[in-house]
């Protein structure tokens, strides 16, 4: 560690086994025994190395004391669904998107993911790694601590592989952890356009036993959209990756219905993500088989449309919900959990609290890490926020500047910005 981004240096501030934190306001937080997001005023908490070791009243002295400064104090942020393995944004569809051209039409005049192809295939791997490293640089002063990242800009065997290699390598050089997710399913490369069986046949045959063999994917995610890959196709490839140890995740029904949040229930996905056009059968079969859905309204709002997902109808059949950033070249350059959290309170109506879990407990569950990170319990990791205000209610209004003071990761106090 030890790197700069803009004049915030993001180090190890001091390396020490033992902190308190003392003076918190409140700490906000999801209770794993009693099921909900808990306010708790007058408490303490005390980590060793990078574990909470306990969270009680007067906890008494210690070194290294952290003033909290009566604000709240909050897990870090879980982001589980973010695309940040790509050279250059796609400023230039921005513009047209302005100008009132779709995702869609852009798309099928040839812009789109596929533009970000040939650059990601041509750029050296220590170039990528430095780019990547910025990035998350940039998540972490925003107060993200663990990520979801997907490859899928590559598109050919080798530069899938090497997207996720630099995923492992930021991951093992950076304060962040990185989930890695194979995203070989994006969409479908020049060389395949005429031929697109020949690209599922790829995934199937050729990638996912590359990728398994190189052992760094969790999970594999399929953009299953009118115009991208079918549920057929989703299907086989999704089936494929079970059989080699990678989790189904989904890019599902976002701009239109596709029956994919149904497809993510039949294939036991791990999420169904997006879901604006989602049906009322795809999310009860979601809710059927414990599919989490993963909400992401920043797209929708970067993009200039008013179609969230539709959360409330979500909640009532009983599909356990997750919120993520989409952080990607084309459709959404937002990276701050806390923006994301003020999209889905103002335009899904999710309730605050309910947002805090969303972007914690339950991002951390989509990942399979809830029992180590997403919560402030006994145990857990020392993933910690302390903001810079004392009303958990402010964050969905607290648009600029960034309103964390200070992150902790790993029980190594990370960032001051105070
Ligand atoms: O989640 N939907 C597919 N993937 C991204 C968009 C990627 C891009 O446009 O580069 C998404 O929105
Ligand atoms: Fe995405």
């Amino acid at each position: 560690m030890g790197y700069r981004y803009s004049n915030v240096k993001i180090r190890v501030i001091e390396a020490v086994n033992s902190i308190i934190l003392k003076n918190i306001g409140s700490l906000i937080s999801y209770n794993t025994c009693q099921k909900k997001v808990i306010s708790y005023s007058n408490i303490e908490i005390a980590i060793e190395n990078d574990k909470i070791i306990e969270i009680g009243k007067n906890l008494g002295s210690c070194d290294n004391i952290i003033d909290c400064k009566s604000n709240i104090v909050t897990p870090g942020f879980v982001d589980p669904h973010t695309h940040p393995v790509f050279v250059n944004r796609r400023n230039n569809e921005f513009i047209r998107r302005i100008a009132g051209e779709s995702y869609e039409k852009i798309s099928l005049d040839g812009g789109g993911i596929i533009n970000n192809i040939q650059e990601l295939r041509d750029v050296e791997e220590h170039i990528l790694f430095d780019i990547v490293k910025r990035r998350m640089d940039t998540f972490l002063k925003m107060g993200t601590t663990t990520i979801e990242a997907k490859s899928g800009y590559g598109l050919d065997t080798d530069s899938e592989l090497k997207s996720l290699s630099v995923l492992k390598k930021v991951s093992d050089n950076h304060a962040i952890d990185i989930v890695p997710t194979f995203m070989g399913a994006h969409t479908f490369p020049n060389e395949f356009l005429e031929n697109k069986n020949g690209f599922v046949d790829l995934i199937c045959d050729e990638m996912i036993p590359a990728i398994s063999d190189q052992g760094i994917a969790v999970f594999n995610d399929v953009f299953c959209e009118k115009g991208y890959f079918s549920p057929s196709q989703a299907k086989r490839i999704l089936n494929v990756g079970k059989k080699y140890g990678l989790q189904p995740r989904l890019h599902a029904d976002e701009f239109s219905n596709s029956n994919a949040a149904k497809l993510a229930a039949e294939v036991k996905a791990v999420s169904a993500d997006h879901l604006m056009a989602v049906s009322d059968e795809g999310i009860i079969k979601m809710a059927k088989n414990n599919v989490i859905g993963i909400l992401l309204p920043g797209t929708t709002f970067s993009l200039g449309r008013t179609n969230y997902a539709p959360f409330v109808t979500l909640r009532e059949k009983g599909v356990e919900i997750a919120i993520a950033t989409d952080f990607n070249p084309g459709s959404c350059f937002i990276k701050s959990m806390p923006f994301i959290m003020s999209l889905s309170c103002i335009y899904m109506k999710v309730p605050i609290l309910e947002a805090l879990k969303a972007c914690t407990y339950t991002a951390a569950k989509s990942l399979g890490l809830h029992k180590k990170i997403g919560s402030i319990e006994q145990g857990k990791n020392a993933d910690i926020l302390i903001w810079n205000f004392d009303d958990i209610n402010l964050i969905p209004s607290h648009f600029l500047p960034n309103p964390i003071s200070k992150v902790i990761k790993d029980g190594n106090l990370i960032l001051q910005l105070d």
